[in-house]
């Protein structure tokens, strides 16, 4: 049950670490990641990866796919239910289904055609025994505990973790891929990510900045690099579970169009996390001088006055991790914003947990 809490979502926002802890055990090894469900050598020939999947999971994926892509395989994340016919896939091809719940009938159908097509196939999942599990080769759970609420939160930051650690092994697998150079140094910063939420947790902000940018017309998100894929995930869960009008953007992409819609009623809230903060900083500042509100999503120690009129604060962490924090945030952002408006946030209109129709 929900015990103390009013809502699941909120029970499992603070259950991160707990279900990091349960996505991480046993599973790094110094510099080395150890996956029952994939021994070593399982991803060799593989050249290219594809990953499908949709809403949340699809921005877990957009990050996997970095990741990847810098692990010298070249990667594409694909939103499931758009992926027909848009590279080539053969032998040499794994194609990975990226679903919580593992019955998203979007994800079952690419996986298909991926297969279909002479893929090899995985799966990332949350559910022991699920659809996806069945019809993949092989599956990794990401072993996050189950998720109730409709919002995916836990589950989101679980299957980042999963990937990252599935991304290790495929890139020392395949002759194309290169294991990054400061593995033992990221490893451990992923061991210690549980208490760097946890600090978040305990420390946060997040209310305060819900009240004060409650009644807006609009709230965009923007972020560049890792911070991309979160932008695009605070501004999913906030259109779910506010009904309010919220956008992600890449941040560079601001002043190509969208900065039209910035006006003194609205908020900007810039993640100005990772190796790519500073420039999104500076994007903010471009929104700012259009009278826009600017709440920055930040490491300790960075410098954000005379552009932010507010801060939520992120504990210290290995960059390519800090975005992820900088999520649960705005998870929080989230989750007050709609319960200050009333909202039904376990249950929002018109949304199921999982979409079994295509
Ligand atoms: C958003 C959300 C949805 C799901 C999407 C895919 O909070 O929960 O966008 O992420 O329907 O679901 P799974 O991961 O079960 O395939």
């Amino acid at each position: 049950g929900k015990g103390e809490y009013d809502h699941y979502m909120r029970k499992e926002i603070d259950a991160q670490p707990e279900a990091l802890r349960g996505t991480l055990a046993g599973r790094i090894d110094g510099d080395d990641v150890h996956l029952e469900e994939f021994p070593p050598g399982t991803f060799e020939g593989v050249e290219h990866v594809h990953l499908l999947a949709c809403g949340t999971s699809y921005h877990a994926a957009l990050v996997a796919a970095r990741q990847l892509t810098r692990a010298g395989l070249p990667t594409s994340a694909f939103r499931a239910s758009e992926y027909y016919d848009l590279q080539p896939v053969d032998e040499s091809t794994l194609a990975v289904a990226v679903t919580q719940s593992g019955e998203t009938a979007d994800t079952l159908g690419a996986l298909r055609r991926a297969r279909e097509a002479d893929a090899r196939t995985a799966a990332v999942t949350n559910v022991v025994g699920s659809s996806v599990s069945r019809e993949a080769d092989d599956t990794l759970y990401i072993r996050a505990g189950p998720e109730i609420g409709v919002a995916a939160t836990k589950t989101f930051t679980s299957q980042v973790v999963a990937l990252t650690l599935l991304t290790h092994r495929i890139a020392s697998d395949s002759e194309a891929g290169t294991v990054r150079e400061d593995a033992a140094e990221f490893l451990a910063a992923l061991e210690a990510f549980p208490n760097a939420v946890e600090e978040l947790l305990a420390t946060t902000d997040a209310r305060t900045v819900s009240d004060d940018n409650m009644g807006r017309d609009a709230h965009f998100f923007i972020g560049r690099d890792f911070e991309y894929p979160v932008a695009l995930e605070g501004a999913l869960k906030f259109k779910e579970i506010t009904y309010e009008h919220a956008e992600g953007f890449a941040s560079g992409e601001l002043k190509h169009g969208p900065l039209a819609l910035v006006t003194t009623d609205t908020t900007v809230y810039a993640l100005l996390t990772g190796e790519r903060g500073e420039e999104t900083l500076k994007n903010a500042e471009e929104a700012k001088a259009r009278g826009t509100h600017v709440v920055a999503i930040a490491p300790e120690g960075m410098d954000v006055g005379g552009v932010a009129g507010e801060v939520l604060r992120v504990p210290d962490t290995h960059p390519d991790l800090a975005g992820l924090l900088a999520n649960v945030q705005l998870q929080l952002v989230s989750y007050h914003t709609a319960y200050g408006l009333g909202r039904s946030i376990d249950k929002p209109r018109n949304l199921a947990k999982s979409v079994t129709v295509e």
